[in-house]
């Protein structure tokens, strides 16, 4: 029997985007396949007042089980509510979002299951293809009032299982015509950045494409803009799993500076994945390093728990901007 999300009690992207449009931000948009990282992920956000967007991919739901990592999702919720009256704060709004969703058949699946959103990946398709299967995952995902995003342009690197060595930037001239014959209620686009951890080598200037952004803005003003692989691979994490015994090549990130302007402009959502695998993984190195004896999880999952939570915290605060944009977004959803 399909699961309705407002049951659950997650809300869609659309005002979260209206809110991040106007006011300048973009919501964290944070990729989950375990109880830890979402604890980390709901926890910075509450303690930070930011809305949050949690991801999961087909990754994710192939390692976790879907149902399972939408119970978590539930949870999650339940969590969140009991700790904020607990903290006298408010509570904020928490969507359960599907990454790089690769078919209509998958997209269907999640919001039987109680997904508030989907992305469908059309992006390695033609244009005509992209633009038919996105169309008809909108009509679904509508008439349930679930959001979709899609995407136009190639990320280089590794997502799930299909990997690109080159960027295809998005294409200006193109936007306008595929979100209106699409009715996509976001856009991921091609800028620069790219998935995983190694996404600029040392002497490289990481810099991502700020002038097409601005292209893209003009010809779709006020529409929500997504990036996708927009971690900044923390050298301190590197480092750190390096000398606990990690053998991980040098690499470099998306700068947070650059992303803090294009969350000032018409960027929406920010997805980062990489950098809580690593600070996670850094963290369980130094433990296991340290004390060679431990083998209880909890030993060495709770710190790693506790150093993500700071490190999302940091993010809603000095990255995204999204701190402190809960209550009004919990207030138009009203
Ligand atoms: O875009 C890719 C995300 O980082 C998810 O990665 O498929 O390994 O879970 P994954
Ligand atoms: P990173 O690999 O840069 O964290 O990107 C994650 C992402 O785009 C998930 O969709
Ligand atoms: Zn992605």
């Amino acid at each position: 029997m399909a699961i309705s999300y407002k049951s659950l009690g997650f809300v869609n992207t659309k005002n979260m985007f209206a809110k991040a449009v106007s006011g300048g931000f973009a919501v964290p948009a944070y990729n989950f396949n375990n109880m830890e990282q979402l604890q980390a992920i709901v926890l910075a956000c509450l303690e930070s007042q930011s809305p949050v967007i949690l991801q999961v991919s087909k990754g994710a739901r192939d390692y976790a089980d879907q149902t399972l990592l939408t119970y978590l999702g539930q949870g999650a919720i339940e969590m969140m509510r009991r700790k904020a009256r607990e903290m006298g704060v408010g509570e904020i709004p928490i969507a359960l979002h599907l990454d790089h969703g690769d078919s209509y058949e998958t997209c269907v699946s999640c919001i039987e299951s109680g997904f508030s959103s989907v992305m469908i990946d059309g992006s390695h398709l033609s244009y005509e293809e992209n633009i038919a299967l996105t169309k008809k995952v909108v009509e679904y995902a509508h008439a349930h009032d679930v959001t979709v995003e899609g995407e136009l342009g190639v990320l280089a690197g590794v997502e799930d299982e299909v990997s690109a060595e080159h960027h295809t930037y998005t294409q200006p001239e193109e936007v306008q015509d595929f979100v209106s014959r699409t009715g996509v209620d976001s856009l991921a686009i091609s800028i620069g950045t790219s998935h995983g951890a190694f996404k600029f080598k040392p002497g490289q200037k990481p810099e991502i494409r700020l002038d097409i952004l601005r292209e893209i803005e003009k010809r779709i003003p006020g529409f929500a803009i997504v990036l996708h692989g927009s971690s900044s691979v923390p050298q301190d994490a590197v480092e750190a799993i390096n000398k606990y015994g990690g053998k991980l090549a040098d690499s470099i990130g998306i700068p947070e500076t650059q992303l803090r302007e294009a969350a000032k402009s018409a960027v929406c959502k920010i997805n980062i994945d990489s950098d809580g695998r690593l600070v996670m993984t850094a963290k369980i190195r130094e433990v296991l390093a340290n004390k060679p004896g431990e083998f209880d999880p909890r030993k060495y999952l709770g710190p790693a728990r506790d150093a993500l939570k700071v490190m999302y915290k940091a993010k809603n605060e000095n990255v995204l901007g999204s701190a402190g944009h809960a209550p009004e977004i919990v207030a138009a959803s009203k």
